[in-house]
């Protein structure tokens, strides 16, 4: 038994700390197995210590408390490299003609604990508590893999009593893994990696603990200098070699240079070390010189914790402000009582829609947890409930436009809200850049600070305004001379005869863009006549279904669009398509289905070309079918025509029919 626990803890070792295991999983279980059993038959000889007993202690109510040997300090802080400079006057009055050699390593944004051993077996581990009265979590410890049970030999083990300390935390990777998982499974998520971890460390049942990844770096040895260490830095190294898990990115610096060259090295690599840390703790190596500098009642003189710019910063929400975007969606933003995070002061941060709102129940007068990773966007982590005021209320999404006051809708199933005002200034601004997009009425020189000034000032308050406008009115603009007025006047004019199917795509109806425009244009040839049909019988086009057909009726039912049509057509602008379609039309009449994937032409390539050439593009093979085109790995459609005796083609062969 002896035997195999030893065999075990040295894979244990391999695994959880060194990360370079030598034997697979099954031999390892086949391992823990058989001690397992042997421990069953002989429960006189289970020992505290075997890997068996990890995950075996019972759960408790209470937490036992525990006096620490020498008080858990907190550390001084420095924010700026004049503030290390200044630490190290402090450290040369204390200690007049010293020089100084440092440690620098990350400051792991964690729970600090304290592991006691004796003779190199572990007995007890407790939380840092007010520094010198913490909680005993000695069974939630123990189920931390990467935590030696029994020391390897050295001088650590052999100390009668040893107190070690360090920081248990939980990796970021595991950490996104168990709230993606307590998400499925419907219960609350953490907020960030050390809420995390301090829950699992206080979980009443060490079997919970033991399900959550947590890891542990030790960076501390009680009374080193009574076990003949010279340094930190050797304390560090007698921790490793005792089985302990130490950061490998702490570093030993000869001067205060050289420190700050460590600190600048770690901030700029925080976000790929796989766990947060939020500093870096620099230590006066020499443990002789720690002695006399001592501590003050809160912290020890000889370290310092270099903090990074902070990344989360809690703050208020002043107000929620919602905006009209792109298509009319009602977007939330939270105005924020200015605050510095990682060297950028945040204003505002973008809440979403009403439901992010109404999951974190954000309210006005909040005050809450902002966070920034990386260079990503600021969000709310989570509302400081302590802090909520007592008269605050739930925040109630607006139901009108705040643009125009229009009526919104937040349509079933859809995040958003939207304004439903087909005249909202704010949406119209969207449209209009769409009107005079390239695929729509292509009229160059319209960009988008030129529609805010044009709808700001009133020029254009619809899209037939656009064709009134005269070059002094523009040359006024910001930015626009004569010539540029001239210009873009010129450019608007030109848009006049692009035609009816770029016409009804730059109206912006909702669910009909450039393939409905085009489908709807070459069967009706006029706007006034497509205004006059009724849903069924533009449903009876091909490519055309129910719900696109109810989009253009209720587009051409409100009195404001007809409104616009009759401005559009005495502004000039042609709503008709030519009469007769320009070129040949070898495909004229021919309905032709596509399947597979052609050699050259892209699906959508292969309907332009057809549509283009007269013929009619369909989805399924009937009788009817004069042609279907075969590309590869074509399924049903080919047997389709081979059965019903439709001619085939390849591609070559469309293109020839194109040609002929
Ligand atoms: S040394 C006497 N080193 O930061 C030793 N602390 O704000 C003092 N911490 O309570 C601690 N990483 O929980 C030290 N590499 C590190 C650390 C570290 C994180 C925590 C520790 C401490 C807190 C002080």
């Amino acid at each position: 038994m002896m035997e195999l626990r030893e065999q075990i803890r040295h894979h244990d070792y391999l695994y959880y700390v060194e990360s370079r295991p030598e034997v697979s999983d099954a031999e390892y279980d086949a391992l823990m197995r058989e001690l397992r059993n042997l421990e069953a038959q002989f429960p006189d000889l289970v020992t505290e210590d075997s890997p068996t007993q990890r995950i075996a202690g019972t759960p408790t109510d209470l937490f036992k408390p525990v006096e620490h040997n020498v008080a858990m300090l907190s550390l001084d802080n420095a924010t700026t490299p004049d503030d290390l400079r200044e630490f190290e006057t402090r450290l040369g009055r204390a200690v007049p003609g010293a020089t100084f050699q440092y440690v620098g390593e990350p400051k792991i944004d964690g729970l600090g604990v304290a592991l006691v051993y004796e003779r190199g077996r572990f007995v007890r581990g407790a939380t840092r508590g007010d520094g010198r009265i913490g909680e005993d979590i000695t069974a939630n410890l123990r189920t931390i893999r990467s935590i030696p049970t029994v020391l390897k030999p050295g001088p650590l083990a052999s100390a009668e009593l040893l107190e070690v300390r360090g920081e248990v935390f939980m990796p970021r990777e595991e950490f996104a893994k168990l709230n993606r998982t307590l998400e499925e499974a419907g219960t609350p998520t953490f907020a960030n990696p050390r809420n995390a971890a301090a829950g699992a460390v206080r979980q009443k049942d060490p079997a919970v603990t033991a399900r959550r990844p947590l890891d542990m770096f030790l960076y501390h040895v009680s009374r080193a200098d009574a076990l003949g260490f010279a340094s930190h830095w050797d304390t560090l190294e007698a921790l490793r070699a005792a089985g302990f898990k130490t950061n490998p990115r702490a570093e030993r610096c000869a001067n205060l240079d050289a420190v700050l060259a460590a600190c600048e090295r770690l901030e700029r690599d925080r976000d790929s070390l796989g766990y947060d840390a939020d500093g870096v703790v620099v230590k006066v190596d020499s443990l002789e010189q720690q002695r006399r500098l001592g501590s003050t009642t809160h912290h020890p003189r000889w370290a310092i914790a270099f903090k990074f710019a902070a990344r989360q910063a809690t703050t208020m929400i002043e107000a929620i402000e919602v905006n009209v975007g792109k298509t009319g969606a009602l977007t939330p933003t939270a105005k924020l009582t200015p605050v510095e995070l990682a060297g950028v002061t945040i204003r505002n941060v973008s809440l979403h829609n009403e439901d992010e709102i109404r999951r974190k129940d954000i309210r006005v007068g909040d005050t809450v947890l902002v966070e920034r990773a990386g260079d990503v966007i600021p969000y709310v982590v989570q509302v400081v409930l302590a802090k909520r005021p007592a008269e605050s209320q739930a925040f109630r999404f607006p139901s009108t436009c705040p643009a125009c006051g229009g009526r919104a809708e937040r349509p079933e199933g859809e995040a958003y809200w939207r304004c439903t005002n087909s005249a909202c200034p704010a949406q119209f601004k969207e449209r209009l850049n769409h009107f005079g997009s390239r695929r729509a009425m292509d009229i160059e020189h319209l960009g988008d600070s030129t529609i805010e000034q044009l709808v700001d000032s009133g020029e254009v308050k619809d899209f037939a305004d656009l064709y009134h406008l005269a070059v002094e009115k523009v040359s006024e603009l910001d930015r626009f001379a004569d010539k540029s007025a001239e210009n873009l006047i010129r450019a608007i004019a030109g848009s006049r005869d692009r035609g009816l199917a770029r016409l009804l795509n730059a109206l912006g109806i909702r669910l009909v863009g450039e393939r409905v425009a085009q489908l709807l244009a070459t069967r009706f040839g006029s706007l006034d006549v497509i205004a006059g049909k009724s849903e069924a019988e533009l449903a009876e086009v091909h490519g055309i279904g129910d719900e696109i057909a109810r989009a253009i009726v209720a587009f051409f039912q409100d009195p404001a669009n007809t409104e616009l049509m009759k401005k559009l057509k005495a502004a000039g602008v042609v709503t008709t398509a030519p009469t007769a379609p320009v070129g040949p039309t070898p495909l004229a009449g021919k309905t032709i289905v596509v399947t597979g994937v052609l050699p050259t032409l892209s699906r959508e390539a292969a309907r332009e070309l057809i549509e283009r050439y007269g013929g009619r593009v369909a989805t399924s093979v009937s009788k009817k079918t004069d042609y279907v085109v075969v590309g590869d790995a074509p399924g049903g459609k080919a047997d389709d025509a081979r059965r019903l005796g439709v001619t085939m083609l390849d591609e070559a062969g469309l293109l020839a029919l194109v040609r002929s």
